[in-house]
This record gives C-alpha cells, sequence and structure tokens, in this order.
C-alpha cells in the first residue's frame, strides 16, 4: 500500500491516479469511497453529523482496506493516533505544497468543509499539521511548481 497525505490542495487525488497508471496498480480515493458508502457528501457529513463523524468514517474506512492499491487520503487523516499507526504499517508520502500554493489551488474552492472563513483560521490549522505530515512520512516530495507527471516520476524513485 501507498498513502499519499498532504494538505487539502496538495495535489493527492491526481498524483495517486498518475501513480496507479504508471505502476499498474488500484486506486483508492478515501474521501470519495467515503462519501458513496454514507450517500452524503463530506460537507453533508460535517454539517448534518458533524467533523467526528466523518473521523470516525475515515477510520473505519482506512482500517477496511485491504487490496494493495495506491490510496489518496483526505488531508486530516494524519490527526488520530489510531490512523498514524495504521499509516505507519505501509509507504507514507507526503505530498508537501507551500501555502503560497495551496492558497492559490483552492481559490474558488466552496465544498471542502475546513476550508472556509477566516484566512489566520486555515494558516494555522496549515502550520499545525506540517510538522505531523512530515513526521508521519516515509517520504517527503515538494510538489510546488511540479506537474503530476513530474512528482509521480519522483516518488518511483524512491520506492
Ligand atoms: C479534510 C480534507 C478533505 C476531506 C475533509 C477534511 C481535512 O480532503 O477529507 O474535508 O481535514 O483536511 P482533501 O485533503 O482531499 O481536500
Amino acid at each position: 500500500m501507498i498513502f499519499l497525505v498532504g494538505f487539502m490542495g496538495s495535489g493527492k487525488s491526481t498524483v495517486a491516479h498518475q501513480l496507479s497508471k504508471d505502476l499498474g496498480r488500484p486506486y483508492i480515493e478515501m474521501d470519495e469511497c467515503i462519501e458513496n458508502q454514507e450517500g452524503l457528501s463530506i460537507a453533508e457529513m460535517f454539517s448534518q453529523y458533524g467533523e467526528s463523524y466523518f473521523r470516525e468514517k475515515e477510520t473505519e474506512f482506512l482500517k477496511s482496506i485491504q487490496e494493495d492499491s495506491i490510496v489518496s487520503t483526505g488531508g486530516g487523516v494524519i490527526l488520530s493516533e489510531e490512523n498514524r499507526e495504521i499509516l505507519s504499517k505501509s509507504t507514507v508520502v507526503y505530498l508537501k505544497a507551500s501555502w503560497h500554493t495551496i492558497v492559490k489551488r483552492l481559490e474558488e474552492d466552496t465544498e471542502r468543509p475546513l476550508w472556509k472563513g477566516d484566512v489566520e483560521e486555515k494558516k494555522s490549522r496549515f502550520k499545525e499539521r506540517l510538522p505531523i505530515y512530515e513526521q508521519t512520512a516515509d517520504h517527503i516530495i515538494v510538489v510546488d511548481e511540479k506537474t503530476p507527471k513530474q512528482i509521480a516520476q519522483e516518488i518511483e524513485v524512491c520506492l
């Protein structure tokens, strides 16, 4: 299993897709699978049942993955100790994007429940998580200004 972790907007899904094509291994988009299982969008889960409900589903899903695949995780997957423990049994790649890159990419985003409101709040979430991504990762790939193809190739060299 290869888990791609990183902040919202770091390109996890696109890169996972590229890696899956390159390596001929299945691709799993965690958020999308959870949405399908629940029959609700992430935004609906947050607004109807709260973030903690989504986090429970996220951990349940993480535990259920069996197939050796390329997994694109949600940006908050590294927050729980239980999740980090599960991740530590596989290869974890952190797609490290700068704050500037994230802001540029998520400029138009209205879907993500944790990308709303005050810029300082978003920035402090970014700063708080940075060291956790770094500690959880086996490999750190700086993604700013690179294409998904280039990033996937960099990852492939590390494997
Ligand atoms: C979250 C990131 C989202 C999604 C949920 C919570 C987070 O995934 O799992 O909105 O806590 O950073 P992406 O990283 O794919 O946007």
